[in-house]
């Protein structure tokens, strides 16, 4: 996936297929920076998808076209697009091993996913990059797999579409070339994407994607638990979620009793990967900051919270900081995060912005 598939002369636009809602973006490179050609966003059932499987292509298909057709901010000027996949259902490992000969190199990468992947060799699709040499004898290799069924499925979609596919990458490629993007390169940086079923958190040293993990924290249980403690409906809680969240208000301390248990998931994971990364990484780098993505990272209060218990500053990711809307309507102040992943793959049209 990846490399091979990648056209950087021609443009394409980011599709982000998350668990309940489609996002897209498509970026395009002018002379004073980037600037956004068109976006938008539109939720499905998320009946169609188990698993990161699209097992029922109609509904995203239907839902795409809607989008494409109707709800389009500005414009979409080309059929090619940049995929995420799922990060929960996706596989991404830093390989140690023995600098080879590109046959070898594949060998020993080859069966190195069949030793630490748990699922048969023939349902995988895979790939891989050399990333840096540690020393004389030795390199890192970054690698990729996810399910077959998982890449079919989105394949029948986008052919459907009649879309070409030019680029396919983890969800956490996508984000840390957004945050990258937006962001100073030099402190060590724990991404959270909080989204609607799960949270995925990524940990970048700058250079690299050290470790990763899923925690089933979810947007749509606090959104229940709002719902279920202030004896609202699911919508009205939505709306409470979203207008005040964890932050101050007269229910304040009702709305906060109700989601803690489901924030300490995520806490509690954040405090796990920093005592891997502390104990593993070999440059000795602290965590120095979090940054939170994702729709579910507009709860207001979240990053104050997230500080308060990890002790390490949080902050919302800037997607728009260094991309202009120009004359379009940008989204709403509410929806900034939501676009991180659609905008990261998005970027990938504009390449290397340091040339
Ligand atoms: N302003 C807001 N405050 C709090 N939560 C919000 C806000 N806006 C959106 N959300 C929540 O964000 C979630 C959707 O986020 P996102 O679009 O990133 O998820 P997704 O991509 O569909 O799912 P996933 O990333 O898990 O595949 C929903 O649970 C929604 O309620
Ligand atoms: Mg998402």
């Amino acid at each position: 996936m990846g490399k091979q598939l990648y056209y950087k002369d021609k443009p394409v636009f980011g599709f982000d297929i998350g668990h309940t809602s489609l996002k897209i973006m498509q970026l395009d490179r002018k002379k004073k920076g980037v600037s956004v050609d068109g976006y938008g966003t539109i939720s499905f059932d998320p009946s169609a998808i188990e698993k990161g499987v699209i097992t029922d292509p109609e509904i995203i298909i239907k839902a795409a076209y809607t989008l494409l057709e109707e709800q389009l901010i500005g414009k979409i000027t080309t059929s090619r697009v940049a995929v995420s996949l799922p990060n929960a259902f996706s596989f991404n490992r830093i390989l140690t091993l023995p600098k080879l000969s590109n046959a070898d190199l594949a060998k020993a990468v080859e069966l190195e996913t069949s030793q630490s992947i748990p699922l048969p060799l023939d349902d995988l699709y895979y790939d891989y990059e050399v990333m840096a040499s540690l020393n004389e004898e030795t390199v890192e290799v970054r690698l990729v797999a996810c399910p077959k069924t998982i890449i079919d499925s989105y394949m029948t979609v986008f052919d459907a579409l009649g879309l070409e596919v030019a680029l396919i990458e983890s969800n956490i490629n996508a984000v840390t070339r957004m945050v990258t993007h937006t962001e100073t390169h030099d402190i060590v940086t724990l991404i959270v994407d909080f989204g609607s079923t799960a949270c995925d958190l990524s940990i970048f040293d700058g250079t690299t994607i050290r470790v990763t993990s899923t925690v089933d924290c979810s947007g749509e249980t606090i959104t229940q638990l709002i719902a279920k403690k202030l004896n609202v409906t699911v919508q009205q809680a939505q709306s409470i979620k979203t207008r005040y969240g964890i932050d101050m208000s007269k229910k304040q301390a009702l709305i906060l009793d109700a989601v803690e248990p489901e924030l300490n998931k995520l806490t509690s994971e954040i405090r796990k990967v920093v005592r891997y990364f502390s104990e593993r990484n070999k440059s000795n780098k602290a965590i120095g900051q979090i940054i939170i993505l994702g729709g579910g990272a507009n709860l207001p209060g979240l990053n104050s919270y997230i500080t308060d218990k990890t002790r390490i500053p949080t902050r919302l990711c800037a997607p728009w900081k260094n991309l202009s809307f120009g004359k379009l309507q940008p989204p709403h102040e509410l929806e900034t995060t939501l676009y991180t992943t659609a905008g990261g793959l998005g970027l990938v049209t504009v390449g290397d912005l340091s040339t």
